[in-house]
């Protein structure tokens, strides 16, 4: 058989150990498995991260590295030329059906102690609204302001597809027309022991593991979705994390200064709150537009001053972009000549014992493979960066307690909701830390910023009372 030939070519032919002890179906299987696996891609990644234990971050001269400019955010955005341009130019390109959005929902969200796909997270602090709801919600809004169809791209992955879908089904797509709901499953890719041996997870299958929310170029690509929006003529993608609610995923001026750069991909940044905030940091390294995450930029450059005494490395990456349709086609087809880089991750992969029984280990044995959707910036034609504002942007849920937890965004929410109130004349009382005493909501179905807010607030009549507490 011309598989079992490849693999032994390629020095991994252990993974057919146990194949005479398997029944024909476990056996069919199991070649269905190792079909998905690209031996040279493999051998490369050996090569590249395994025996020379390198990533691409190491190549980083951090000595040479420089801030990366931004289109810094004015005081007031339709004042400022530049903004109200941008706003209409996005508006139209809305309301002419040139936009999609798009969530990465493939990760497990094992910090944050849930299991079940992150998305069914339920975040908002009066109506306990999930994740997707959230983004369905808004979505909705946008698509009756600009009376256009916003087809919505979700990405899954093997371990939670079948879940997410069904979450979608149960709750009858939050009202969006499920044929503007377009699921994939992002690739997987085999995960190696520290010999960039394939490991087996039990007598009939291999290990295999997510590749990253980068492998989402390459989904999108197979999956046929990017054919789909070719179809409707979409042309720009809004991509966001499925772990921050505050998220503004359909911006005009975003997207305004997305296609008046010509942009193939545009991000959005925020300050870093504090030094050691563990987001990524746009920079310049080599002349390039570059993410270095926080893991990876010394702690001395992530603290360091500028001239002004403020933080040099400032923008912090907040994993929200806009991409170009026949830019994630450029690198995410197959056989394209540009590729997103892998990186290495050490983590705890079960494996199966001398008799083929899985042993779950107690600390990494195994490397993983991940792409980083942001390390196709240096490969982007004139790359646009531009300054959002926190509160109305970004506020992950991501681990259980403390920071980016349910408790902090479900505040950040409230504090959103409450600014907004106070631009329509209402003070809501505030107690420490500025948070709302009062639980109060506000749905993207009735405004979904604040100036849209202060428009319906003013012309409601009657207006509710705000007791203890509103929903909207
Ligand atoms: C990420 C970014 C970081 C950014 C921060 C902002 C990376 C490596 N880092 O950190 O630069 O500042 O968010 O919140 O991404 N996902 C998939 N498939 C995968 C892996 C992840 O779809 O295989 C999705 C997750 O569902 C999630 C998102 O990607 O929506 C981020 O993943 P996560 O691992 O939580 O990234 P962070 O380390 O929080």
């Amino acid at each position: 058989m011309d598989l079992i030939k490849d693999f032994k070519q390629a020095g991994q032919e252990h993974v057919f150990k146990f194949f005479d002890k398997l029944g024909k179906p476990e056996q069919a299987e199991l070649l269905k498995q190792l079909e998905q696996v690209d031996l040279s891609e493999l051998e490369r990644l050996n090569n590249e991260l395994v025996f020379n234990g390198g990533t691409a971050e190491k190549n980083i001269n951090f000595s040479e590295l420089k801030p990366a400019p931004y289109q810094a955010l004015p005081k007031d955005k339709d004042a400022d030329p530049a903004w109200a341009e941008a706003k209409n130019i996005g508006e139209k390109a809305i309301r002419d059906g040139r936009l999609a959005v798009f969530v990465v929902a493939g990760g497990q969200g094992t910090r944050l102690g849930f299991n079940a796909p992150k998305g069914c997270y339920k975040v908002t602090p009066v109506k306990q609204k999930s994740l997707f709801q959230v983004f369905a919600e808004k979505i909705l809004s946008a698509s009756k302001k600009y009376g256009v169809r916003i087809p919505w791209l979700v990405m899954t992955s093997q371990v939670n597809d079948a879940d997410t879908r069904r979450f979608f089904s149960e709750n009858s797509f939050f009202g969006l027309d499920k044929d503007d709901v377009i699921f994939f499953s992002q690739g997987l890719m085999p995960a190696v022991d520290k010999n960039g041996k394939i490991i087996l997870e039990s007598k009939g299958k291999i290990a295999m593991t997510p590749d990253g929310h980068g492998g989402c170029l390459r989904a999108m690509c197979r999956s046929g979705a990017l054919d789909e929006l070719k179809k409707r003529g979409i042309d720009c993608i809004s991509y966001f994390q499925v772990d921050n609610p505050l998220v503004n995923i359909i911006d005009p001026y975003f997207l305004g200064f997305h296609i008046l750069g010509k942009s193939e991909m545009s991000s959005k940044m925020i300050p870093k709150a504090y030094p050691l905030e563990k987001v990524g940091h746009f920079c310049i390294s080599d002349g390039k537009l570059t993410v270095v995450e926080y893991s990876d930029l010394p702690a001395q450059y992530q603290q360091m001053l500028d001239d002004s005494g403020k933080l040099k490395f400032i923008a912090g990456s907040v994993a929200i972009h806009i991409l170009d349709r026949d830019f994630v086609e450029r690198l995410g087809r197959k056989g394209s000549e540009l590729r997103l880089p892998f990186h290495r991750a050490d983590k705890k992969i079960p494996y199966a014992d001398e008799n083929g029984n899985t042993v779950k280990p107690d600390k990494p044995n195994g490397i993983k493979f991940e792409m980083f959707v942001f390390d196709a910036l240096p490969m982007a034609k004139s790359p646009v960066i531009i300054e959002g504002f926190r509160g109305d942007e970004f506020s992950p849920v991501k681990n259980a307690e403390g920071v980016d937890s349910p408790l902090t965004c479900r505040n950040d929410q409230k504090k959103q909701f409450a600014r907004w109130f106070k631009s329509a004349g209402v003070d809501i009382p505030l107690g420490e830390n500025a948070v709302p005493l009062l639980d109060i909501e506000i749905s993207p179905l009735f405004a979904s910023n604040e100036e849209d807010f202060v428009k319906k607030w003013g012309n409601l009549n009657p207006k509710p009372e705000i007791r203890n507490g509103l929903y909207l």
